[in-house]
């Protein structure tokens, strides 16, 4: 009897902890309904002669305001700022942009208003041949020189923004290049909520994704893969570390069951997180992509600290202080493994990332998930608690006689 009202008292508990917990992902905290106001603002080469431009996204909180800066002078460069009043205003100096010096050319006013400023390069496209799966003709993957999104030359900004659905694309390819091209699509957002297209990355109002493409470059090999270097430069007194973490529910990314981030933080110290890149470990091999399409990415571990290149927007906002105060950290993100299709059959490949400041968002469980849950634990907990509170009866009715008055 005892055991029995033990079990119902466990099973409650247990049910309310899954109730509760259910709730709390559902709202995500409580953070998930920050919303901030969004704008996409251009600034394009004031001469004209080029397709120079810097996209500026400013988010404005109720008392902050987020500055992404997006721009391809120099490298592919997504600059973070983020500063303690809802008005700042950053400012260019286009001819020392346009100039050998670009040092100092882009500043955040007023500067003490600054409270965090991060940035990630997007440096090189590595083409690797991979070794034959056949045991006996071991060999390791060959390197073909890679490409140097330095030499890129890119396409119009203007053209591609879209003032409405906070987006924009930035194309290039290598001179030498005649066919295909390179992609990067910059989305902003203005609060919590899910990318309709696959892998479905959840985001906030304080970051902006990168779906980034590789569309029609005629490959070196016929098993060739494409493997992309991404760069954060940070402070010295922050580091960063490359983290995947398993999550259960992949009903908006079939059969993927990770995230991977890259996050800086607080030397010796994983609380809290300052800033982050974070992604999906898949690519997808058409641009409509249908399950078959999807294939596996690996990354490599964070390679240790290294000292910052002095190129486009970081160097152009750090300034002098790159080489002094900051250091970059580099993955790589191979896309494709072993046994999967190699680029020459679509010619595609399609790959997202988002960029953000504070706590990357956590996958938790889906709606469809947490009823199934709450269904599964919460049948067994009432038909238990029902059939609890009947014998409870049972036992006090029989009880009665016993407290009866004895005349
Ligand atoms: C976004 O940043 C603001 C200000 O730093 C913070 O209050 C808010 O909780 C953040 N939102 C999320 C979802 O992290
Ligand atoms: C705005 O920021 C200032 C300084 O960071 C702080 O003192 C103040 O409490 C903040 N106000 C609100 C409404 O968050
Ligand atoms: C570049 O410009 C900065 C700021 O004006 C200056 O301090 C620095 O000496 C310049 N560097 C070169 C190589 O000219
Ligand atoms: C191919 O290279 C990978 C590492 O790049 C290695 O783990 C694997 O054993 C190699 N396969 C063969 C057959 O040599
Ligand atoms: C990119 O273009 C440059 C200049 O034309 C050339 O030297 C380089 O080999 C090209 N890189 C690739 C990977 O094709
Ligand atoms: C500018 O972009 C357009 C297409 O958007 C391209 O045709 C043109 O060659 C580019 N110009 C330069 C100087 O890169
Ligand atoms: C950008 O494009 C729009 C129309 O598409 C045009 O009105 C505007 O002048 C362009 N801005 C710049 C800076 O080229
Ligand atoms: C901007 O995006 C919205 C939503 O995706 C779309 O309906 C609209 O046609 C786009 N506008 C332009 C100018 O491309
Ligand atoms: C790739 O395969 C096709 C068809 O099998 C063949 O015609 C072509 O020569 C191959 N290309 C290379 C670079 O090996
Ligand atoms: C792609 O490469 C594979 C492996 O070498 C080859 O069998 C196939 O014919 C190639 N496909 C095309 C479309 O070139
Ligand atoms: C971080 O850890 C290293 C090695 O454990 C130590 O030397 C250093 O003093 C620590 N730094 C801080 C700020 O705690
Ligand atoms: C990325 O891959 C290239 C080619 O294998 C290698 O030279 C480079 O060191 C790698 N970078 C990192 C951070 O692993």
């Amino acid at each position: 009897m005892k055991l029995l009202a033990g079990l119902v008292r466990l099973d409650v508990f247990l049910y309310f902890i899954s109730l509760i917990a259910a709730v709390q992902a559902f709202f995500g905290g409580g953070t998930n309904n920050y919303r901030r106001k969004v704008s996409l603002e251009l600034n394009p080469d004031p001469s004209g002669s080029s397709n120079i431009s810097v996209l500026h996204v400013r988010a404005v909180g109720s008392n902050d305001t987020l500055h992404f800066l997006w721009g391809s002078q120099g490298v592919p460069t997504l600059l973070l700022v983020h500063t303690d009043s809802p008005e700042t205003r950053v400012q260019i100096d286009w001819a020392r942009m346009l100039s050998n010096n670009i040092s100092g050319s882009l500043t955040v006013e007023p500067a003490s208003a600054v409270r965090y400023s991060t940035a990630f390069l997007f440096s090189k496209i590595w083409e690797y041949k991979e070794n034959s799966t056949d045991q006996s003709q071991a060999a390791a993957d060959s390197y073909f020189p890679p490409y140097s999104l330095e030499e890129f030359t890119w396409e119009d900004l203007n053209r591609t923004l879209n003032h409405s659905a906070l987006t924009a694309e930035l194309c290039g390819r290598n001179q030498s290049q005649h066919r295909g091209r390179v992609c990067f699509q910059i989305s902003a957002f203005e609060s919590w909520g899910r990318d309709p297209a696959w892998p479905r990355l959840l985001h906030n109002a304080n970051s902006s994704q990168l779906r980034f493409l590789i569309e029609g470059v005629t490959p070196r090999s016929n098993r060739s893969r494409f493997a992309l270097e991404l760069l954060s430069i940070d402070s010295r007194d922050h580091e960063a570390r490359e983290e995947t973490h398993r999550s259960i529910d992949d009903e908006y990314t079939p059969s993927i069951f990770q995230v991977s981030q890259l996050v800086s933080v607080h030397v010796n110290s994983s609380v809290p997180v300052l800033s982050y890149a974070q992604w999906k470990p898949v690519a997808y091999r058409t641009a409509s992509p249908v399950f078959e399409d999807s294939t596996p990415c690996r990354h490599s571990p964070a390679s240790p600290p290294l000292p910052p290149p002095r190129l486009g927007l970081a160097l152009a906002f750090f300034g002098g202080a790159l080489d002094q105060g900051y250091r970059a950290s580099a993955v790589n993100i191979s896309f494709g493994i072993p046994g999967e299709p190699f680029y020459n059959v679509t010619g595609y490949l399609s790959w997202s990332c988002l960029l953000g400041l504070g706590s990357p968002p956590e996958d938790s469980f889906s709606p469809l998930v947490l009823g199934i849950m709450v269904v599964g634990l919460g049948t067994p907990a009432l038909l238990l608690l029902v059939g609890g509170a009947y014998v409870c009866v049972q036992r006090l009715r029989r009880q009665q006689p016993g407290y009866a008055p004895i005349n």
